[in-house]
């Protein structure tokens, strides 16, 4: 039994403890093998932070900016789905957290309540994640929803033209819950100018033929900048740049698309050194530590997302377990910058990590 979590490690057993099985496994699971949903944390622990000392770091500043808003620290939360197997109340409860912490919640396309409640109940910045129909009308409605609502971002999931294969699923016989109204457990429901059946048809309505040169005509529906999330390669990144998308998440989904992707930190900085600094560049994938989130900015990244914790917290003690999983991250960030002599985020250089590549 964990008593009172001490780490974000402990949120998973208490989720566990607290979820049924089959939504437990839904959440922490990942594709086939689950290589790379280990590998992501796994790759972390080679990587070692190279301190300064005799610094002078009486005050830390974990502040930074995202896209031009001001946050209180780089860490965001990860776009993911269906919260109300976590919590009756859903995401409306991890948008509340992420107003309290002063960061900004990425909405999941595949979210469990509407964009409308999560929009009057966080008035932080939030952004909408968006996966595209192939009816294109129904996407761009959903579109000027989140515009309408005050979303600040579009964040277009690029790696997901098919949905990978988690066995702990397929073993569970994963289903969602029956709600009184199965159609409000997707957002995408209320995109329906007719109220039809949304949910159910829009799983088989996603568009795989959906590539890079249909980024221009999501640009032509929307003001709001996009993020391509979902890159791992120097020749995505550099395609990225070309299509003047506003920024990337470097992200393989949490292990739970392609198996055998790398883990991401592995890939970050051949992506930082691919935009050379031209737009910004996020990061996701197996952030348990604030020495990750440290190591992740020292390999180029602008902020991170954490997807599972957050899902944890909010399983394990609601708004309350969601507000202190983030805190942890953030006194553990604090805390390795003040013992690596960094003051500020921007102090938190290359030069403060070694990668397995490098000799010392
Ligand atoms: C996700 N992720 C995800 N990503 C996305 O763009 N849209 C989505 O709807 C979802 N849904 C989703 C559900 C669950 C249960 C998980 C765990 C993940 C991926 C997510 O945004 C992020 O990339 C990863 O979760 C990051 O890895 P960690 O922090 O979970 O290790």
């Amino acid at each position: 039994m964990v008593g009172e979590p001490v780490n974000l490690n402990e949120f998973q057993e208490l989720a566990r403890q607290a979820l049924p099985k089959m939504y437990y496994d839904f959440y922490a699971g990942g594709a086939e093998d689950q290589y790379t949903l280990e590998e992501n944390m796994e790759a972390f622990r080679r990587i070692m932070i190279r301190p300064r000392v005799l610094v002078d770091v009486s005050r830390i500043d974990l502040s930074t900016y995202v896209l031009g808003y001001n946050i209180s620290a780089p860490i965001l939360i990860a776009p993911t789905s269906l919260h109300k197997l976590a919590h009756p109340e859903g995401e409306v409860v991890t948008a509340r957290a992420a107003a309290a912490c002063k960061t900004i919640m990425a909405l999941s396309f595949t979210s469990s309540c509407t964009l409308e409640e999560v929009a009057s109940s966080c008035n932080a910045v939030r952004f909408f994640q968006i996966y595209v129909y192939k009816r294109r009308d129904l996407s761009a409605l959903l579109v000027q929803r989140a515009e309408r609502n005050g979303y600040k971002a579009l964040v277009l999931t690029a790696d997901s033209p098919r949905v990978g294969r988690k066995e702990a699923d397929i073993k569970n016989k994963m289903t969602l819950p029956k709600l009184k109204n199965t159609e409000r457990f997707l957002s995408l429901e209320a995109s329906s100018d007719n109220g039809s059946n949304l949910a159910a048809v829009a799983k088989e309505t996603k568009d795989a033929s959906f590539c890079w040169k249909d980024i221009e005509w999501l640009s032509t529906i929307t003001n709001m900048p996009i993020l391509i999330k979902g890159l791992l390669t120097r020749e995505d990144a550099i395609k990225a740049v070309k299509v003047g998308v506003a920024g990337i998440v470097v992200s393989n989904h949490g292990g739970r698309q392609l198996d055998y992707a790398p883990a991401t930190i592995t890939v970050l900085e051949e992506v930082v050194q691919a935009v050379g600094g031209r737009i910004p560049v996020f990061f996701d994938g197996g952030v348990r530590r604030g020495t990750d989130v440290f190591k992740a900015l020292a390999l180029g990244a602008q902020a991170v997302l954490i997807g599972r914790p957050i899902i944890y917290g909010l399983a394990a003690k609601g708004e309350y377990g969601v507000r202190q999983v983030i805190q942890m991250l953030k006194d553990e960030l604090e805390l390795t910058m003040a013992l690596s002599g960094c003051p500020s985020v921007k102090d938190i250089t290359r030069r403060h990590v070694r990668t397995e590549r490098e000799r010392l």
